[in-house]
């Protein structure tokens, strides 16, 4: 307790510090440094270990996440509290911690030989840590928090949360289904931000910044989904091995570093001409089909993104927050517009969500939702057809 609540009250100075400064000062070198001896707090809230598949039939007020898990074991989900680990063991998970992952001010990522060459392919030095560490202390944590658990002070207040990259989890990645994000992922986020979102584009600090900021969200994550698995393993009974955890998902981060770059986009000329609106015409049909997906049962589009997402179905997400589907008929998408994000999307689904992927249907198939998707919000780019069947 006493830990958590130093951190706490780090943070309120450090608030202080990002309101008083104008946004776009990433750099600013002049930001006194994080206090040597302030830790990362020991995690105290729920883990939410299955999220219900009860339907939600509204998107809770923001500012109460811990009350809002504590309702899922009701609903057919499952949650678990950390202090059911005896003290003991807990102080040995927490010494794994700091010493693998250091503190705030002194971020490193140690461990055996094996640990430690995953580490360096993946780029996460010390000495990049340690600035992006900064960094995210004056950019981000006012949301995401100093262990980047989304409950920032300003975070409790948004909906959807920030993300708690405590779970590994991410929306937008490239690299396959259920996939750790490839650097170009959370660099595209960063760049672009998250639209519709409280996630702001950080297209206006250099670049070497954003990359240094990636470098930090992956650590962040990477030690707070060592301490949920850990805690996982130890409050079900099973043996704990923190140190094959944090091998385990090292080895995810790299895989989907090297996974297979997507395919290129064709050519389907500008919006509006023949080509371009039978492949919208294509990509509609599809959408409002029933399609083979990783879902356990048949699924179309449609099931989710109802009316064309103006009446969405909403979801409990892996977080046990609620997910909603996105409205295709507004313009901008979180995930970005252009046509290889779509296409990402589509194949590989959004995981987290409960958004199955489509490792089945042929490039081209996926590419006519991606056309059909990208011009639904534009009834000049739709076939009178489909406009009339989207638009009724
Ligand atoms: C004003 C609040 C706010 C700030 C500041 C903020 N974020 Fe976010 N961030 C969000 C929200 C909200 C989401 C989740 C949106 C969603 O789930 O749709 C998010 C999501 C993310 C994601 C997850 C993307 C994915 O694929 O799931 C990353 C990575 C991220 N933020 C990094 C950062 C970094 C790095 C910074 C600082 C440079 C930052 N954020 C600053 C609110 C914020
Ligand atoms: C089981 C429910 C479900 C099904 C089925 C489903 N989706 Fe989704 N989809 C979601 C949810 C939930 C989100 C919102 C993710 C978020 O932003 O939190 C989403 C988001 C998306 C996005 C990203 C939007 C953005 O803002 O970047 C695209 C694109 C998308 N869906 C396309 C499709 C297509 C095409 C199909 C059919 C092939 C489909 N979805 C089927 C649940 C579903």
């Amino acid at each position: 307790m006493p830990l958590v609540w130093s951190a706490r009250r780090g943070h309120a100075a450090v608030i202080a510090v990002v309101l008083a400064s104008a946004s776009g000062c990433g750099g600013c070198a002049s930001k006194p440094d994080y206090p040597p001896n302030l830790t990362f707090p020991s995690r105290a809230d729920r883990l939410v270990l299955r999220s219900p598949e009860h339907q939600p039939d509204m998107i809770p007020a923001p500012g109460k996440p811990d009350e809002e898990i504590a309702t899922l074991d009701a609903l057919g989900g499952q949650t678990a509290d950390p202090a059911g680990v005896s003290p003991d063991v807990r102080a040995r998970l927490e010494t794994f911690l700091k010493d693998t992952f250091g503190t705030p001010a002194n971020p490193h990522i140690l461990g055996d030989q094996a640990i430690l060459d995953s580490a360096t392919r993946l780029g996460l030095n010390e000495a990049r840590l340690a600035e992006g560490s900064k960094l995210f202390r004056n950019l981000c944590l006012q949301c995401h928090n100093l262990a980047g658990d989304g409950r920032g002070p300003s975070g409790l207040f948004v909906t959807p949360y920030p993300r708690d990259f405590r779970r590994g989890a991410f929306k937008f990645v490239s690299s396959g289904e259920g996939a750790k994000p490839r650097r170009a992922d959370l660099l595209r986020t960063l760049n672009e931000g998250l639209r519709g979102t409280a996630m702001p584009s950080f297209s206006r600090i250099p670049e070497g910044e954003r990359e240094l900021l990636a470098w930090f969200v992956t650590y962040l994550s990477m030690r707070g989904e060592v301490e949920f698995r850990s805690l996982a393993e130890l409050l079900g009974g099973k043996p704990n091995d923190s140190a094959a955890n944090l091998k385990a998902i090292l080895a995810e981060w790299e895989k989907a570093e090297n996974s297979p770059p997507l395919p290129e986009a064709p050519d389907d000329g500008e919006p509006g001409s023949p080509t371009h609106l039978n492949a919208v015409r294509r990509g509609y049909k599809l959408f409002t089909q029933k399609l083979d997906s990783t879902a356990t049962v048949e699924r179309s589009c449609l099931d989710c993104h109802n009316e064309f997402g103006r009446k969405p179905l909403l979801r409990y997400d892996i977080w046990g927050t609620v997910a909603r589907p996105a409205n295709f008929t507004e313009p901008g998408l979180k995930g970005g517009t252009r046509p290889e994000d779509v296409f990402a999307r589509i194949r590989f689904g959004i995981a987290p969500v409960g958004m199955p992927a489509h490792p089945k249907l042929k490039d081209r198939e996926v590419w006519d939702l991606v056309r059909f998707i990208r011009s639904a919000p534009y009834p000049r780019e739709l076939p009178p057809e489909v406009f009339a069947a989207v638009y009724p």
